[in-house]
């Protein structure tokens, strides 16, 4: 009874969302309907949301929370922020569903983690309407199911960017770098420029070197743009220990002191986008979320930067990882119906439109892209939208429950290439080994 109001709520909010004359108030003055209520239950309830912090993501969370609230006064809902880091995220969710905690009702879930997560969520298909489910990219609706159980409703995706310094490129005669060698090449040469010109903390290129999910990210793309493979095939062939890997590991490793800052394998997303957004690097990489915050009108490079795809090993390749992030409900969760409303209330294209706006947290519903508010304010979304949408998986649909064993064994053997205290060609062929042992645990395909 209780999944049929929801699902019949669900349509309200989908219905008010996508006709822009409806407001929210609409679905408000119809909630004395029973029919319409689109909060899941009509009892008083408190719910808790764990969602992440990373840049402005806890200010937007709040401020969806708070609208999540008005439309419906019976349910209060606290946030409790994630760790920043990934690998830290999902060891404190492990810590929770072991103990079967219902105290979260609602988590912020990274696209790596479903084959993790899926036996504490609840099936998203028994309470959500099919339209609220097929308006998200189908990739992503693959993604998060697990044995034809719907555990993640996607919240935003991600891909791996190449930010650069316009007015530095001019200023020094260089074009955007389409391999990675070119980047390395103009990285040094703005470098020593700037250096010249007294300012001694400036870098030429800032990513995510600290041994977490983060590297497994970076990695994984500067591997599969030089032709290096996927890590683990979908068919489960282990594809780290080749030549190609052996070299774009090795160039990464040549940027650690030179051209990047010695600190650059202790740096998460928020390291890199501090150092690049104080005006002292020329190159980052990192996800589309640093874009606002970059061209917020306090930010010291607002108006002097932008995005384009990654370099690779010879012009032409590109790869940039697929990530972004799911909302869940907890199995162990006392309140489901009105958890599952408001992570659909999140996720909704409405509140996802907001979010693109403010936050550029890319939507995960295809129209959004075509918006024209939304590529106002951030016109990389029309103009790369490809590499959204092509963007390179980790493997953690064929690794499933030992993904998270994969990507440590990786980033792991990454940092100690990047740090010095491993060859690379040592260093992929004990991690070659690693993961051929752990391999008899992958879901392969019949
Ligand atoms: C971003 C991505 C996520 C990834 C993480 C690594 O948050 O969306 O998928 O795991 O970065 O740091």
């Amino acid at each position: 009874m209780f999944k049929r109001l929801i699902l019949v709520g669900m349509i309200a909010v989908l219905i008010a969302a996508l006709v822009p004359s409806l407001s929210n108030n609409a679905v408000i003055a119809q909630e004395g309907d029973d029919m319409m209520n689109p909060c899941g239950t009509e009892d008083e309830v408190e719910l808790t949301i764990i969602a992440g912090s990373v840049g402005q993501e806890g200010e937007i969370v709040a401020e969806q929370v708070a609208r999540f609230e008005e439309l419906c006064p019976n349910v209060s809902v606290e946030i409790v922020p994630r760790p920043d880091s990934a690998t830290d995220t999902i060891a404190q969710y492990l810590n929770f569903f072991e103990a079967q905690s219902g105290d979260i009702d609602v988590y912020q879930i990274d696209v790596i983690w479903p084959g993790i997560l899926a036996e504490h969520l609840v099936d998203l298909n028994e309470y959500l309407p099919a339209e609220v489910i097929d308006a998200h990219f189908a990739p992503i609706i693959e993604n998060n199911t697990v044995d034809g159980r719907l555990v993640g409703l996607p919240w935003f995706t991600d891909a791996g960017l190449l930010y650069y310094r316009t007015d530095l490129l001019e200023k020094y005669g260089l074009d955007v770098p389409r391999t990675w060698q070119e980047l390395t090449e103009y990285a040094q040469i703005i470098q020593d420029g700037e250096r010249a010109e007294g300012n001694a903390d400036f870098y030429g290129f800032v990513f995510q070197g600290n041994a977490y999910e983060g590297l497994t990210c970076d990695a994984l793309e500067w591997q599969a743009s030089s032709g290096g493979g996927v890590i683990i095939s979908p068919e489960g062939e282990i594809q780290v220990n080749n030549p190609e890997t052996i070299a774009a590991f090795e160039l990464a490793a040549s940027w650690v002191g030179t051209i990047s800052p010695e600190g650059v394998t202790t740096y998460q997303e928020e390291e890199a986008r501090g150092v690049f957004q104080a005006g002292n690097a020329a190159f980052m990489r990192n996800w589309p979320y640093a874009y606002s915050l970059g061209q917020a009108e306090d930010s010291p490079i607002a108006g002097l930067f932008d995005v384009t795809t990654l370099p690779g090993a010879e012009e032409g390749m590109t790869a940039a990882t697929l990530g972004g992030w799911q909302l869940a409900v907890s199995q162990y969760s006392d309140n489901v119906e009105a958890a599952v409303a408001l992570a659909a209330f999140l996720a909704s294209p409405e509140e996802q439109k907001i979010r693109a706006i403010e936050g550029s947290y890319n939507p995960t519903i295809g129209a959004l892209y075509e918006d024209e508010d939304v590529l106002e304010a951030v016109p990389f979304f029309g103009s790369l939208f490809d590499v959204f949408t092509n963007a390179v998986a980790r493997p953690s649909t064929v690794s499933g429950a030992e993904y998270n064993n994969v990507s440590i064994l990786y980033f792991t053997a990454v940092h100690s290439i990047l740090t010095g205290q491993q060859s690379a060609a040592d260093a992929l062929a004990v991690l070659e080994q690693d993961l051929l042992e752990i391999s008899e645990d992958f879901y392969l395909p019949e």
